[in-house]
């Protein structure tokens, strides 16, 4: 039986949930069994086949529930077919060019034999609270900056190399 696909993330104002849900429904659509939730929900990885992680870049690292489900599930995370997207950059640099894990997140991609990474452009708007949230998005630099035709276009590349990995036998 094919093996399902969990999409999880790690997300402080719901923009990276919502990119995971994404690819969620991009990976179904291409036909593949899909999971989507959130990363400090999950306890075991056995039921999975494959894994997509999504962290939201908090000063240069990601958000604690992505950092932490890294750490925890390390060593199943090696083995398993793997992909890491970062959600961030307030700009359309994710945009214009494929840009590069911060270094804790390549780590992670080094680590656990990722097979891939993409950043992708975030969010924050007032509703965001936190008192640095609110002075990003008072000075103007806040906004939407995620590219939905670009995240589907990655999830369509994801598909593409696991579908093989998931068929049946036979
Ligand atoms: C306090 C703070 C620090 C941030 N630091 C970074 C950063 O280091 N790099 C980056 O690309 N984006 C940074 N961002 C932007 C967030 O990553 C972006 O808003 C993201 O989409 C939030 O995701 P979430 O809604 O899933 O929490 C920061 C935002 C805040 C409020």
């Amino acid at each position: 039986m094919p093996r399902t696909v969990l999409v999880t993330y790690g997300s402080t104002y719901g923009s990276t949930a919502e990119l995971a849900r994404t690819i969620g429904d991009v990976l179904r659509e291409e036909g593949l069994l899909v999971e989507v939730r959130s990363a400090g929900l999950i306890r075991d990885l056995a039921p999975y086949g494959a894994v997509v992680l999504g962290g939201a870049l908090y000063a240069g690292r990601w958000q604690r529930d992505a950092r932490r489900f890294a750490r925890r599930h390390r060593v199943a995370l090696a083995r398993l077919p793997l992909w890491l997207f970062s959600s961030g950059p307030l700009d359309a640099s994710a945009a214009q060019r494929n840009l590069p894990p911060p270094p804790s997140v390549r780590r992670l991609v080094r680590r656990l034999g990722a097979r891939g990474h993409m950043t992708f452009g975030g969010r924050l708007d007032e509703r965001a609270e936190g008192r640095l949230a609110r002075m990003i998005v008072k000075s103007g630099t806040g906004g939407d900056f995620r590219d939905v035709d670009a995240v589907s276009a990655w999830a369509e590349d994801v598909a593409r190399e696991l579908l093989p990995l998931t068929a049946p036998p036979g």
